[in-house]
């Protein structure tokens, strides 16, 4: 965790908005028929269009260029032959590399018309990360962020994952300090101006159990839930600011 200079700022905006712009490209591309493998190709290749690295290809061994996770799994979903339908929510998580610098965004879709569940917990993940984001501030503690989004997800009636979480970021993926979704009150280290994080709430339908799946040839997990039920997830990229912050992966 290294404050930016002033110079460095304006590219971790440059690399966030690409971010969002990419995420939402590959957004519109969510429907039944299409495959998740189809869903990397698109954002791969709009993000080489826009002079940007994707950052998970070839990250600890990562195969892909996205993250797909389909229904049960909570993050870190490899994109394959799997054909989305009617019924499915999809959290795709998109990180670029731009000059150097680290955007990191992800959301939950709906692919055709889910159930009242699923429209339940997705809209539930997204106001969770909001809840976390509005207490980014110069010298919050990250388990204020934690604190807020767990309150608020156990009176929705659902469960944050705790071992997963946001982090810093900027010329590396993942940095200090970890941003958790359950935590107490001014615990944890403190944020400090002109960094940033990631929050990004991991939301469980039935508990806060999960299962750890190898992938192969990498040191990177996928996890699903534990009993197979929904999760949802939602994630910008904040810089910390000496009022308050700023949402980076904004289109
Ligand atoms: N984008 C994920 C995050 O929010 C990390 C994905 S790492 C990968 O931190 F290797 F799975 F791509
Ligand atoms: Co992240
Ligand atoms: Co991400």
């Amino acid at each position: 965790m290294k404050p930016l200079s002033p110079s460095e700022i304006p590219k971790m905006r440059a690399a966030g908005r690409l971010a969002a712009r990419t995420l939402e490209h590959a957004g519109k591309f969510v429907r039944a028929g299409i495959t998740t493998d189809e869903i990397n190709k698109i954002v791969h290749d709009f993000t080489l269009s826009h002079g940007a690295v994707p950052a998970p290809l070839g990250y600890h061994g990562f195969p892909k260029s996205v993250c797909t996770s389909v229904n049960d799994c909570i993050c870190h979903g490899v994109p394959d032959a799997t054909v989305l339908k009617d019924g499915d929510i999809i959290n795709v998580d998109v990180t670029c590399i731009l000059d150097g610098y680290y955007g990191d965004t992800s959301a939950t879709y709906f692919v055709g018309e889910v159930s009242d569940l699923a429209k339940d917990i997705t809209d539930c993940a997204q106001k969770a990360m909001w809840k976390g984001i509005e207490e980014v501030r110069p010298f919050a503690a990250t388990g204020d962020i934690g604190f807020a989004i767990e309150k608020f997800v156990n009176r929705r009636g659902y469960y944050v994952v705790r071992e997963i979480g946001g982090h810093g970021i900027g010329k590396v993926f993942h940095d200090d300090p970890f941003v958790p979704s359950h935590g107490k009150k001014g615990r944890g280290p403190k944020l400090q101006p002109w960094c940033c994080i990631t929050v990004e709430p991991m939301i469980n339908q039935t508990s806060a159990e999960f299962e750890e799946i190898d992938i192969p040839n990498s040191s990177i997990k996928y996890y699903l839930t534990g009993d197979r039920t929904l999760s949802a997830q939602f994630e910008h990229t904040v810089l910390i600011t000496d009022t308050g912050y700023e949402i980076m992966t904004l289109p």
